[in-house]
């Protein structure tokens, strides 16, 4: 297959199957449900309506849970004021999907009046919105995405923990770059005195790490590493696509997080910090499937879920699609790199397990 019909800029390409496999996420939002009613009752009521804005939004449970925490807390702070709700995402999300859902019995929509649901299309690395038009933004297991496609010299690592050198200082200054330029775009469109709530997979120091941070899910990157290198070694993937490709993601530790808002002029000037913490995840934080483990089938087909929700697209567009002459041999590569994924799990449960350290961002924009 040829490269222009197979490779792409973006960081990530959309999630598959995304409602079924996305517990850890819907976890992350849920964990969240008392801060986002507390920032609703700090801005209060606002005219002409309450706009909550949720960068990065996805197919559907874990959004809609979102804007019902903001919708209900809204109804205490105000009876029946005007909300606006927009879900923000790239155009490949399932948006079919989450107008279903949101209209549904699962949804805000039904039986409650004066709210207004709405989409915008586009990056969260670009303007999205208009100016000063929202009151709460909101991001959950989104902004670890970096803002394009990442091509390194980097042979032995599919991820930024792992890269050292020149390919882990292009990596990092990018992550940097790419936070500053989120915030900077928030800033722009939060109304002064509105909050903007960043929740994701951080890092936190760990003297025995190559780079001294232990980052969320190190285990399953580690083990995408392990069965891309079997299949690459074995000529089933083009080694030198492996050896340059790097997941588009970085997670940050505190200081990542903190660092650039504290430093960065039009940051400091636009932004109060209220929180910049990296914490273990309130439950299961050092497997996060590890209520499975004693059925080593359930709790492998569980990481093999949850990874490929997140990872199929990427992994099609940048290492099966190069390696296959059309989409049938694609799929069939990712088959197989499914099936040594999972084997991995199966036969060492424990090996890779995910450790969840989760980042949490909330500041105010200074009136
Ligand atoms: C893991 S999903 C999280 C979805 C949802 N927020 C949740 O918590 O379940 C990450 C989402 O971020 C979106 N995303 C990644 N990069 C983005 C960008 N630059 N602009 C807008 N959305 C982006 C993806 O399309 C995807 O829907």
């Amino acid at each position: 297959m040829q490269d222009d019909q197979t490779l792409s800029n973006r960081s990530t390409e959309g999630m598959v199957d995304y409602n079924a496999h996305s517990s850890a996420q819907q976890s992350m939002v849920a964990n969240h449900a008392a801060t986002i009613r507390k920032l609703v009752q700090n801005i209060g009521p606002v005219r002409p309506e309450f706009r909550i804005a949720d960068y990065g939004c996805g197919p559907g449970l874990s959004t809609i849970n979102v804007a019902r925490s903001a919708i209900e807390a809204y109804r205490e702070v105000e009876g029946d004021g005007p909300v606006a709700v927009c879900h923000l995402d790239q155009p490949g999300n399932d948006w079919n999907t989450l107008f279903t859902l949101l209209c549904g019995p699962e949804g805000y929509l039904e039986g409650r009046t004066c709210i207004r649901a709405e989409a915008a299309v586009g990056s969260f690395y670009d303007r999205m919105v208009s100016d000063e038009s929202v009151n709460l933004a909101t991001c959950f297991a989104a902004s670890h995405w970096l803002s394009h496609a990442v091509h390194l010299d980097a042979p032995g690592s599919i991820w930024f923990a792992d890269l050292q050198g020149e390919a882990r200082r292009k990596m990092a200054t990018l992550a940097r770059s790419d936070w500053v330029r989120f915030l900077q775009l928030r800033a722009q469109e939060l109304r002064p005195g509105g909050h903007l709530l960043v929740s994701t997979l951080g890092s936190v120091p760990d003297a025995d790490e190559a780079n001294g941070a232990a980052a969320s899910g190190r285990g399953i990157y580690r083990a995408i590493q392990a069965a891309a290198q079997s299949m690459a070694d074995e000529g089933l993937l083009d080694k030198a696509s492996l050896d340059r490709f790097v997941f588009a993601l970085w997670f940050q530790t505190e200081k990542d997080a903190r660092d650039p808002i504290e430093s960065d002029p039009v940051l400091s000037k636009a932004f109060e910090i209220k929180e910049v913490s990296v914490k273990p995840a309130p439950a299961n934080a050092d497997d996060v499937f590890g209520a499975l483990i004693g059925d080593p089938a359930a709790y492998a087909r569980k990481y093999t879920g949850y990874m490929r929700a997140f990872a199929d697209t990427t992994l099609r567009t940048q290492l099966f699609g190069p390696a296959a002459n059309d989409v049938e041999e694609a799929d069939s590569l990712a088959e197989e790199f499914y099936r040594r994924f999972e084997a991995l799990y199966r036969e060492h449960p424990g090996k890779y397990r995910f450790e969840l350290w989760n980042l949490t961002v909330v500041l105010r924009k200074r009136p």
